[in-house]
């Protein structure tokens, strides 16, 4: 598809979706809590009606009025057993969170993805749920999906240093915890979204986290609660980009997720002197309005403990990057070569075809700025990111843009090119 331009700049408000990660984990929480939970502001993109419909394969009631999701909770002892393989779709975050609750059921699912999430690691989840006792065995005795879980409701409690930083893999070992009998403590290699803690408070249940250390007790009850879903900052990062690079420029994002593991690109964007400001901070649901105008930006370094909180921003990080003054340089992000594709290779190839100075390191990109870009034909390779984030660069890139599987964006965010549509003023694709 060819992707738009905007030749007088981006003005206006948008109100970004649903998080995906909460989205995701307000449906676990609903189905292993007993009572009713209600959630509103789902995120209805694909990833996380993934976890939607494994939940009613596994038999729990859910429900949607279009409005608002209901889940009747069966509790951590009411899941059912399904005789189908389940197909998870594109959705890390759900094979290996599914991974950890399925480990402490008497009885075997096997899980399967799409192209790209049956060449994903696996063994990060397997290696701490089979210590634990459960078992898991991936296909024809490798690390991908499909996965076979053996569960069983004999889980013994872990004490467990995790090798890579990863919010999916300690909430796997989390939610395997919560159905052992005893203590686990699990060390982060560095502090990463904190989603799963939180709601294991707000559902009722006890967790303590002190640092990179987490230390959680089994078995737990959760209780149903009402869900207000805040926006997703990793979807608003496209558009404080766009904000910030596209001259004659003012947008304001509403109602935006500021939970302070995964803020780290507002930290990038003040360090590389953008004009952001915070407005209406809500402190009970944990968002704010983000505004932000044409800046002039200076070339940073973004390595060690920031990685995690902006792990998925890193792909547009690196837009950013091309047009600011000087070098920037990103590493310890070793991570993005198994997301949903190898998001080092893709970002450096997709922006070199448009001209960008970027190359490609072990653990990151470095980025020579500012350049100009030109239009191109580039793919989004099935990552609804790096779609994202090409449609971003073709809004100041001189000439055509032309785009290859855009509708990889329906993983986390469907309304994408109508929201870019409406902030483009005086709406063009010259
Ligand atoms: C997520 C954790 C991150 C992130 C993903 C969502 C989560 O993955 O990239 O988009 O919701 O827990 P890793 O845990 O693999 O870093």
């Amino acid at each position: 598809m060819e992707l738009l331009h905007a030749q007088k700049g981006l003005q206006g408000s948008i109100t970004v979706p649903a998080d995906k990660s909460i989205s995701h984990r307000s449906i676990m929480f609903g189905a292993l809590a007993m009572g009713q939970t209600t959630i509103k502001n789902f995120l209805r993109a694909q990833d996380c009606l993934s976890t939607l419909n494994a939940f009613k394969k596994l038999g729990v009631p859910i429900s949607d009025d279009g409005k608002t999701i209901t889940v009747t909770g069966v509790g951590f002892n009411g899941l059912k057993a399904c005789d189908k393989a389940i197909d998870i779709g594109n959705s890390g975050t759900t094979i290996r969170l599914m991974m950890g609750i399925l480990a402490g059921q008497n009885f075997t699912t096997t899980l399967f993805g799409d192209e790209s999430l049956n060449k994903r690691p696996m063994q990060r989840v397997m290696a701490p749920l089979c210590q634990m006792g459960a078992s898991l065995t991936g296909d024809n005795a490798s690390e991908f999906p499909p996965i076979k879980v053996m569960g069983t409701n004999h889980l013994q409690p872990i004490s467990y240093h995790m090798p890579v930083a990863s919010a999916q893999v300690k909430s796997a070992i989390i939610f395997a915890a919560l159905q052992a009998r005893g203590t686990s403590i699990i060390v982060e290699k560095e502090v990463s979204r904190n989603h799963t803690e939180e709601m294991i408070r707000q559902f009722g249940g006890k967790i303590i986290s002190k640092g990179k250390e987490i230390t959680v007790s089994g078995p737990q009850t959760f209780t149903g609660q009402n869900i207000t879903i805040p926006g997703d900052i990793s979807s608003a990062a496209f558009f404080l980009v766009a904000g910030a690079i596209v001259p004659n420029s003012q947008l304001i994002l509403k109602n935006v997720g500021m939970n302070p593991t995964r803020t780290g690109i507002i930290d990038v964007l003040n360090q590389m002197g953008a004009n952001l400001k915070i407005e209406n901070y809500d402190e009970k649901n944990q968002a704010a309005d983000l505004m932000i105008k044409s800046s002039e930006l200076t070339g940073t370094i973004i390595a060690g403990k920031i990685i995690p909180r902006l792990i998925d921003e890193l792909p547009i990080i690196a837009l950013l990057a091309t047009q600011a003054q000087g070098q920037t340089i990103i590493k310890d992000a070793q991570e993005l070569k198994v997301k949903e594709t190898n998001r080092i290779d893709a970002t450096a190839e997709e922006l070199q075809k448009m001209g960008a100075d970027i190359l490609p390191t072990d653990d990151g990109l470095i980025i020579n700025g500012p350049t100009s870009l030109k239009g191109a034909h580039v793919s989004s390779r099935g990552d609804h990111r790096i779609g994202m984030m090409l449609q971003i660069a073709a809004l100041i890139a001189t000439g055509k843009t032309k785009l290859d599987r855009p509708e990889a964006i329906d993983i986390s965010y469907p309304e994408f090119f109508d929201d870019v549509k409406k902030i483009v003023v005086g709406e063009s694709n010259e």
